[in-house]
């Protein structure tokens, strides 16, 4: 029944009680009259006893399925390592809860596309957890580019560098848990961006590097060494004729930027060139021929989504938008629309993905199919 005919608040229980829930989705939910924190799922039994003093809840299990199967839960986060994304969604989507999942979204594309046809057919909203689209600067640059303020987007670029250090990253840097590194777990959300900001991707030539053996745990004991990259990169060519280059390293020494790192996402257009940066996300760079960029503030209808109760002045700019993915997510269900990004969207982040490890195996450019399904 749609919870928003019925007036009561959006039942949700989040699945994988770890970092990411506990610093973006439980406080979001908070922030949410329309949402209410009903139930947590974790594997580890003493992470859920601490959750529910943390989170003020009483309903905490190890069983996925059983929140998939009960009646009192509308809808589920999935925030547990990627290897399980891909059963847990199809469980709630039988079950019929609304899904958000984190990215990437699977292993593989091939696993998401079963993830997506699961939602799709159980007719349940879908959404994939592409945080950097709701940073007002993006938001604003995503106007930029679409309404042609720009003119004729020429060329996207992204730099995604982080000073991590060199020790265990734990079931990330494992490929049977995790798919890849740094590409799947911070390049990705710059493809997902790219493709929103410039259409769809025509073809790519990947690569991907491993420099640490991570053989050791932040405690010093010994460990399986890293199986993952840790720096990724594509050039590509997206349909419009536009090109695309995008570089992510988790070893960028001297990129600390407050823990956020550095990111820089831009397009250069035919009359002018606009600037996404994390660590900025109420400004935006902007430039034009025979000028240098300067930064202009994004305006106050992209600082946060329409309705939403969050107060953009309060906060650290760069950690508060990310709970606008649940506004959005939770918007979605009581409207009755679909979720933006959803998982289609991450299909498609996937697939060139995907190709760029292919593309890095191969050694070739790798054509990416016309649109997923
Ligand atoms: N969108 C973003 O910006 C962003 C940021 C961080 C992490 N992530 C993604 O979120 C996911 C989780 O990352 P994290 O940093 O919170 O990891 P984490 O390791 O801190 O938390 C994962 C939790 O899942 C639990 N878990 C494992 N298997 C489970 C199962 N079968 N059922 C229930 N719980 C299970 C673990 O016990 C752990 O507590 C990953 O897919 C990651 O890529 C996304």
């Amino acid at each position: 029944m749609n919870r928003a005919a019925s007036g009561s608040p959006v039942r949700v229980a989040i699945i994988g009680a770890g970092k990411v829930s506990d610093y973006h989705h439980v406080p979001a939910i908070r922030l949410d009259p329309r949402a209410t924190l009903v139930a947590a799922c974790d594997a580890s039994e003493e992470l859920l006893r601490q959750r529910r003093s943390d989170w003020g809840i009483d309903y905490v299990t190890t069983d996925y399925e059983q929140i998939c199967r009960d009646p009192n839960i509308d809808a589920v986060v999935i925030a547990t390592p990627n290897f399980t994304h891909k059963s847990i969604a199809v469980a709630a989507a039988l079950g019929g809860k609304h899904i958000m999942c984190e990215k990437p979204l699977g292993l593989n594309a091939a696993e998401v596309r079963a993830m997506y046809h699961a939602a799709r057919d159980n007719r349940v909203v879908h959404m994939t957890a592409f945080t950097y689209r709701f940073a007002p600067s993006m938001r604003y640059l995503s106007h930029l580019v679409k309404s042609g303020a720009i003119g004729q987007p020429r060329h996207f670029r992204s730099q995604r560098f982080l000073d991590w250090p060199e020790t265990s990253w734990g079931w990330r840097q494992y490929k049977a848990q995790a798919g890849a590194g740094d590409l799947f777990d911070m390049t990705i959300h710059r493809i997902d961006f790219a493709i929103d900001l410039m259409g769809p991707v025509e073809r790519i030539c990947g690569a991907v590097a491993r420099f640490a053996p991570r053989d050791r745990t932040v405690d010093g004991k010994p460990c399986p060494p890293s199986e993952v990259d840790d720096w990724s990169c594509l050039i590509g060519e997206f349909q419009n004729g536009a090109t695309g280059v995008w570089e992510g390293t988790t070893l960028a020494k001297g990129y600390e930027f407050k823990g956020f790192g550095h990111e820089w996402a831009e397009v250069n257009g035919s009359e002018g060139s606009a600037v996404y940066r994390l660590h900025m996300p109420n400004q935006i760079m902007l430039g034009k021929t025979g000028s240098d960029l300067a930064p202009v503030d994004v305006p106050a209808e992209f600082l946060k989504p329409a309705g939403s109760p969050r107060d953009p002045s309060v906060g650290e700019p760069a950690t508060v938008f990310r709970y606008d993915l649940m506004w959005e997510f939770i918007s979605a269900i009581t409207e009755g629309r679909d979720a933006v990004p959803s998982f289609l969207d991450g299909l498609r982040a996937q697939t060139v993905a995907d190709a760029c490890l292919s593309s890095h195996e191969r050694r070739t450019w790798i054509d990416i199919p016309d649109e997923p399904r």
